[in-house]
């Protein structure tokens, strides 16, 4: 197998029910893998769970539940929803997998014998009800400790720490001569001053089994597990077949094909220091070359009223209109406007890279008028008037016209404009396009009018010219869309009989794909109208 583009995202923890963070991050990961596909790419998405930690622990305590039985339960329902939003990675990730515990213990054991890793004594304020160790910002403003921690005591704790003030000067420099890692740019230029605040500090990486149990040990010391760090972020390698002893039946692809990683898709709140120090560091520790050191996308926030959208707080949402029971769970959106209607507007209505507020009317308005009045109406009246005038086939005309030329033009300029948004990952740009495109067909047919054109049997050579142009745009549209909505390309290509051809890329879309003769299915409305209450 050749060189592969490797995409993946955050492993989303599981202590907790998905919410629309997770969505849009997984969306838009799933819709990045199927565009560089049709670009032609052969393509590897990775995605997963992150399972274990102090907190799953605890929320399996509290529900009586072993933490296997907890986790089992909470990443069901990851995996439930992504395959109902067509999210379809390659290769899924679960950090209780034995594969991942192998290589988490192997980098930890190399780094341990190379001496990268030594224990060491802390004193610190440990809060005794939330079992765990505070900062200075924990503090109130007046400097005591809040009510939530209940009894702070000082305490002493042994733990291993790794030396990453060793390697800070090294990705200091790497940041300098690669100043494409992270993108959007200025996400690189706040992670270069977060590692030069950080020099002189290792991390600790353990937790004493006394107070944790549901990690992975320490090869090196059975009274403790690694806490979070080597755990979760090490399953970017250890699932793309890094140290992997039995390739033959692993089950996992091949690191050589496969590494380095092309694009993390990760959330603004974890790049630094997570993935833009610790990760690199960790992989350069263990060995891995400067020419492979991964590339990071650094995405923004889904917020309700300005604030970030989480699993532990709720927003409530008191826009007028109320369709959707719960704007935080994305199955609650999927049940209104299904599953392309959610990916749809999570993709259209933010910028890769910035944050978008999420309210149900904006979720209303991108369905009703873009997918249902826009491109539903566009296939819908093409369908009928079709059947109406001409039995459903298409013939060979010859008439022709400005209108006809403007439309083609548009339709073929989509791939190209495409490929230029997607260098930086701009989906909404090229969901804009494609409705603008439909919008145009839409425009064209209100403008040559086959309505009025029909009721004279000399004009039928202009009335089959101008369904064979929209016809033939909505099997363009078809395609373009099939990244973002894959049920909806499906749908449209269904309903227009039509199967493009196999291993179609962007670069073979031309226009003439409806032969001569072709003969268009049923049409059924795309996106029904969602009915909105009038506001009151
Ligand atoms: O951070 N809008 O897990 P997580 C956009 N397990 N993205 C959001 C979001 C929002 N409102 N809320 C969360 C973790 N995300 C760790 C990661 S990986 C080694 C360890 C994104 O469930 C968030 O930025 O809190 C992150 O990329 C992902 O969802 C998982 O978040
Ligand atoms: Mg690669």
């Amino acid at each position: 197998m050749g060189k592969q583009f490797y995409i993946t995202t955050a492993i989303d923890y599981t202590n907790g029910a998905p919410h629309i963070g997770h969505a849009y991050e997984k969306i838009l990961a799933d819709t990045m893998a199927r565009f560089k596909r049709l670009a032609g790419s052969e393509v590897y998405f990775l995605s997963g769970l992150d399972q274990h930690g102090q907190k799953v622990q605890l929320s399996a305590e509290k529900a009586g539940v072993t933490p296997e039985v907890f986790v089992r339960e909470v990443s069901d329902r990851f995996i439930a929803l992504w395959d109902r939003l067509n999210v379809r990675p390659d290769g899924w990730v679960e950090t209780t997998d034995v594969r991942h515990k192998r290589v988490v213990q192997d980098m930890l054991q190399q780094l341990f014998d190379e001496g990268q890793i030594y224990k060491k004594s802390l004193r610190g304020w440990y809060s005794v009800r939330q079992e765990q160790f505070l900062n200075e910002k924990d503090r109130e403003a007046d400097g005591s400790w809040g009510g939530q921690w209940g009894l702070v005591e000082e305490r002493e704790e042994e733990n291993y720490y790794f030396r990453l003030s060793d390697h800070t000067a090294w990705l200091r420099g790497y940041l300098e001569t690669h100043p494409d890692m992270i993108y959007p740019a200025n996400r690189q230029t706040q992670l270069l001053n977060a590692v030069k605040d950080s020099e002189g500090m290792d991390l600790c990486i353990s937790r004493p089994k006394s107070r944790l149990t549901w990690g992975i040990p320490l090869p090196f010391d059975d009274d403790y597990v690694t806490f979070v760090w080597f755990d979760a972020l090490t399953n970017y390698a250890s699932f793309a077949g890094f140290r992997d002893r039995e390739p033959e039946v692993s089950g996992l692809p091949r690191w050589e094909d496969l590494w380095p990683c092309d694009a993390h898709v990760i959330g603004k709140d974890i790049l630094i220091p997570a993935h833009g120090i610790y990760w690199p560091i960790m992989l350069h520790a263990c060995g891995v070359p400067d020419e492979q050191m991964p590339k990071i996308l650094v995405h923004g926030w889904w917020n309700m009223k300005g604030k970030k959208v989480s699993k532990s707080e709720k927003i409530e949402d008191d826009a007028v209109v109320k369709v959707i029971a719960d704007l935080v769970d994305p199955n609650a959106i999927a049940d209104v406007v299904g599953a392309d209607g959610l990916r749809y507007f999570l993709l259209a209505d933010i910028a890769t890279g910035g944050d978008s507020d999420i309210s149900e009317e904006r979720i209303l308005v991108r369905y009703n008028k873009d997918l249902a009045d826009i491109l539903g109406n566009l296939l819908n009246r093409t369908l009928n008037m079709a059947r109406k005038y001409l039995g459903g086939t298409l013939v060979a005309t010859t008439h022709d016209s400005e209108l006809h030329a403007g439309l083609r033009e548009a339709v073929v300029a989509l791939p190209g404009k495409a490929l230029g948004h997607m260098k930086t990952w701009q989906i909404h740009q090229v969901l804009a396009d494609i409705i603008d495109g439909a919008r145009l067909a839409n425009e064209f047919v209100d403008k040559t009018a086959p309505f009025k054109l029909a009721k004279d049997p000399a004009n039928a050579d202009a009335v089959a010219s101008i369904m064979r142009h929209v016809a033939e745009a909505m099997a363009h549209f078809s395609v373009m869309l099939s990244p973002a909505m894959p049920e909806t390309a499906a749908r449209i290509q269904g309903q227009l009989n039509w199967v493009p051809p196999v291993g179609l890329t962007l670069g073979d879309l031309r226009w003439g794909m409806l032969p001569d003769g072709h003969v268009l299915g049923e049409p059924q409305p795309l996106f029904p109208k969602v009915q909105v209450a009038a506001a009151g």
